[in-house]
């Protein structure tokens, strides 16, 4: 990901969580959300080294994931219009072979919301003790053990 892509995948991420995600958040958990994947807050991120993916389809931003290192899934998002379609999925399998090339070994963590711990599960990933709520943002603590 490049900075100049920060815009769409601010338009991006927000649809997404606007749609999925904040009906199940408190004023305070949409605040704190939208101030995490600000467009400062993503320039802060690229600047610091966090490694980011996207997806396009027809020149248009429509998936991004990002880690921050070594192993903490920080974002995954897809645009609502294009589910089902195996993006995740491919973005994911991007990240876990630029794990597996640096030699990372251990359990990648994400806080997953609540909407998408089917979909991390099908990629391998367990729950990982129960829900948490920090700052309105409610979360699911999960792990996937990297293979080798
Ligand atoms: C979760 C999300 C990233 C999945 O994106 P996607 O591109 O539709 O996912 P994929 O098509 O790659 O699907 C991967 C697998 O998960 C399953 N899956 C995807 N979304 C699912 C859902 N909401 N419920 C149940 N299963 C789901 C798919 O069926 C597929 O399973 P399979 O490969 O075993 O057949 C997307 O729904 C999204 O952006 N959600 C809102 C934002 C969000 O909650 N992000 C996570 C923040 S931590």
């Amino acid at each position: 990901m490049a900075a100049s892509d920060i815009p769409a995948v601010f338009i991006l991420v927000r649809a997404a969580f606007a749609r999925d995600v904040a009906p199940g958040y408190g004023a305070d958990g949409v605040q704190n959300f939208l101030e995490y994947v600000s467009q400062n807050a993503l320039a802060l991120r690229l600047r610091k080294g966090h490694q980011t993916w996207v997806a396009e389809q027809d020149k248009a931003i429509v998936g991004v994931l990002q880690l921050r290192l070594p192993r903490h899934l920080c974002m995954l998002f897809v645009s609502p219009d294009c589910r089902y379609s195996g993006i995740a999925r491919s973005l994911w399998a991007l990240a876990v072979q630029s794990l597996q090339a640096r030699g990372e070994r251990g359990v990648v963590t994400v806080n997953s919301s609540p909407y998408a711990v089917e979909a991390y599960r099908r990629f391998g990933f367990t729950c990982d003790g129960g829900q948490t709520n920090v700052g309105g943002i409610v979360s699911q603590p999960m792990v996937f053990a990297l293979p080798g």
